[in-house]
Order: C-alpha cells, then sequence, then structure tokens
C-alpha cells in the first residue's frame, strides 16, 4: 500500500503520526511510505533518519496527500486539508468527530474512510489507542505540578520528596484510572506522600496491590476531598466517566479552605475538567490563579513532549496500520472486531453511533459497509 504521512499543521503540534521505526517497520512489509519534508523535525527526528528508514520524502503536503492510499496522521485534518483529500482515500488519526459538525460534515462530503483512533476499542472496553496519551500525560501532571510548587512560580515552595528531616509534599489524585496511575508512581517515585481516590474499589483494590508504601488509596466521595484538599499540596485531578463530562470534584467553595500555593493539575480539563475552576489553558500560557491556588488545565498536555508522544503513539497505532496496509481496510476491519470499531465514517455514510447522534445525522450500521 503506498502511505503518507503529512506534516502537522494544527497550531503548534510538533508530534509526528511515524516514527523513523514505524516507516521502517511498513517499508520492511512491502509497503511505499511517503513522509513530507521536514514533518519530524519538531519530533526530534530528520528528513536523513526517514530516508535511512526507506521511506521517500515528499516536499509538499499536497504531493503526500495525492500520492497516499492511507494518510496516517496524529490530529483531525483541519480546514486546509480537506480539500486534499480524495475519495476512497484512508484516513487513520484522531477525529474526535463529535465535537466538530463541521469535520464531520467535511468528511462526509469528501468520500473517504475515516478510521479514528479514539473509538478504536478492545473487548474490555479499553481504547489502546488513547492508552499512550493519557500515560504521557499522567506522568507529566506530576512533573508540572512539582514545578509549580516551586516558589518563583507562585507554589507554596515545597520539594515533592522532601529531604532527610523534611517530610515529603502530598500529592492527591483523584481518578485512579490510567492517567492515575502513571501520576502515582510519578509522584511516588521522587518521594511525595501520594493518596489515590477512586469511586471503584475494585481499582483501589488493585492500586493497593500494586503500588509502593507510600501511595495510600481512598475512596473518592465529597466528604473526603473536602477534608483531603486542606492539607495537600499537589491534588491531581484524573477523573473518566466515558461518554460524559467530567464530574466536579473539587468546587469553588473548597478553594479558601486550601494553603495559598497549593497547585491542583486538571489533567480531566479535555472533558470540561474535574474541578469547578478549570478552564482550558495552552502551554504558551499554562496557569491561572484563583484564591492563591494555582490551576494547570493544558488540554493537550502530551503536545509539549513531541519526542516522547509521538513514539508512544507509534507504538500504539502501527500494529493496525500494518492490518490496514497488508489487508486493505474492509479485510482488516472484518477481520479485527477492534479497528472495526474504529470506523466513524466511510463514502459519505456515518458508521458510528454516537456522530451520527450528535448531529441527528443518519446512522448505517458499519457491517453494511464492509
Ligand atoms: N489534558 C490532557 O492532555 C489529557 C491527555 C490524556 C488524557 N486526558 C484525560 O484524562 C482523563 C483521565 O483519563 P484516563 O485515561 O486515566 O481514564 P480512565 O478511564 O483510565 O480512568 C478514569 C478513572 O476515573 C475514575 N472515576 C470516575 N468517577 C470518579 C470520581 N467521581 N472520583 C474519582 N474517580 C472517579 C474511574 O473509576 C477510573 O478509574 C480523561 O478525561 C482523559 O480525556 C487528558
Amino acid at each position: 500500500m503506498i502511505i503518507g504521512v503529512p506534516k502537522e499543521i494544527k497550531n503548534n503540534e510538533n508530534r509526528i503520526a511515524l516514527t523513523p521505526a514505524g516507516a521502517a517497520e511498513l517499508v520492511n512489509h512491502g509497503h511505499e511510505v511517503y513522509i513530507q519534508a521536514s514533518g519530524g523535525e519538531g519530533s526530534g527526528f530528520t528528513n536523513e533518519d526517514y530516508i535511512e528508514a526507506g521511506a521517500k520524502m515528499l516536499p509538499t503536503i499536497e504531493e503526500v496527500y495525492q500520492i497516499a492510499e492511507m494518510i496516517i496522521k496524529v490530529k483531525e485534518p483541519i480546514e486546509p486539508e480537506y480539500k486534499l483529500i480524495k475519495k476512497g482515500q484512508i484516513l487513520y488519526t484522531y477525529f474526535h468527530f463529535a465535537s466538530s459538525e463541521e469535520l464531520t460534515n467535511a468528511m462526509i462530503e469528501n468520500g473517504s474512510v475515516c478510521l479514528a483512533y479514539e473509538t478504536v476499542e478492545l473487548s474490555d472496553r479499553s481504547l489502546p489507542l488513547l492508552v499512550p496519551m493519557s500515560e504521557v500525560a499522567g506522568r507529566m501532571s506530576v512533573q508540572e505540578g512539582a514545578k509549580y510548587l516551586e516558589k518563583t512560580y507562585g507554589g507554596y515552595g515545597v520539594l515533592l520528596g522532601g529531604v532527610p528531616g523534611v517530610p515529603p509534599a502530598k500529592v492527591l489524585i483523584i481518578g485512579g484510572g490510567i492517567v492515575g496511575t502513571e501520576a502515582a508512581k510519578m509522584a511516588a517515585g521522587l518521594g511525595a506522600d501520594v493518596t489515590v481516590m477512586d469511586v471503584s474499589l475494585k481499582r483501589l483494590r488493585y492500586l493497593d496491590d500494586i503500588m509502593p508504601a507510600n501511595v495510600k488509596t481512598s475512596m473518592s466521595n465529597d466528604y473526603n476531598i473536602r477534608d483531603y484538599v486542606q492539607s495537600y499540596d499537589l491534588i491531581i485531578g484524573a477523573v473518566l466517566i466515558p461518554g460524559a463530562k467530567a464530574p466536579k470534584l473539587v468546587t469553588r467553595d473548597m478553594l479558601p479552605t486550601m494553603r495559598p500555593g497549593t497547585v491542583m493539575v486538571d489533567v480531566a480539563v479535555d472533558q470540561g475538567g474535574c474541578f469547578e475552576t478549570t478552564k482550558a489553558t495552552t502551554h504558551a500560557d499554562p496557569t491561572f490563579t484563583i484564591d492563591d491556588v494555582i490551576h494547570y488545565c493544558v488540554a493537550n498536555m502530551p503536545g509539549a513532549v513531541p519526542r516522547t508522544s509521538t513514539i508512544a503513539l507509534t507504538n500504539a497505532t502501527l500494529p493496525y496500520a500494518l492490518q490496514i496496509a497488508a489487508k486493505g481496510w474492509k479485510k482488516a476491519c472484518t477481520d479485527s472486531i477492534p479497528l472495526r470499531k474504529g470506523l466513524n465514517v466511510v463514502d459519505g455514510k456515518v458508521v458510528y453511533k454516537g456522530v451520527a447522534e450528535a448531529f441527528d445525522l443518519p446512522y448505517v450500521e458499519v457491517g453494511k459497509v464492509l
């Protein structure tokens, strides 16, 4: 198959959808890979790295879209890309259709085959192509939190691990899923005194089993959260209720009860946030302060570490890309239920129920397009 990887053109997006190692893997399986020149630069991969891996470089985005049977991307196509997409072209990327009617209509009109990373789903209902970004954001939340706890940034002025003779900082993580678990590992590794909260007792039991001794678990409820926030230095929001807005667990009235310089990192900001005072921020201006409590609410945290994120993303997406390239999208999606769940829009038809419902569009069962 002929595969094209364009440079991402969305503002501040430095990731690329394929590493040189991923390109080599596809080439070794007999496919042709075309990368847009300088597309990997933001992630620290040079044109030469791709050429050595067996890929070919194309100077413009137009040429990449023109030649490719399958486009592999990171972010959803944006307006300048709409007209480049060809009928029947496979687009394998994050789409998040339900949040954009314009994008949905554009993909219906161009007759492409849209395989969305975010809806590829395993039999245990986990989302394997979202996991790597949650892992990055979870680990990063502690790194960012530690930074903003420094006095220079307005923080309380504590070191997460403390030192001999000085107790460590206290880190509260609300939500013990992927983000929460990775955050807990990082905070624990730095020596902090960590508490993870969740509403799932099963999850808390699991975390209690696998985490080191400086991680405690606690049931997530208003009473406990209200109590804990008064004495914790760093509070990380990491909850998810699939398909719904995040519940507001740290409310406005709790802020005056916290110590000045407390830092709150709301990783769940992309689902509306789990702190009442959350509003989305960017890497250019990541924080704001209310009642002396620092809020960090960046909606695309992995964007700050594009090299790590690019490699993590390729590790997860490549096995499916190999299947699509080897078999064509129809057979690959017939053979693989997880991949079939990734199909959202095919040849002008919406085949993912949630997207059809979001915009009151006719829904066509995925079996009918295979
Ligand atoms: N900001 C970013 O850059 C970024 C990056 C990746 C993921 N995210 C977001 O981070 C959030 C968490 O993602 P995840 O992959 O860890 O999800 P996950 O499904 O693995 O974990 C969510 C956890 O929240 C728990 N939960 C639900 N309601 C709760 C409550 N009231 N109190 C405490 N816990 C509760 C669930 O039991 C589950 O264990 C999502 O909103 C996701 O979109 C943000």
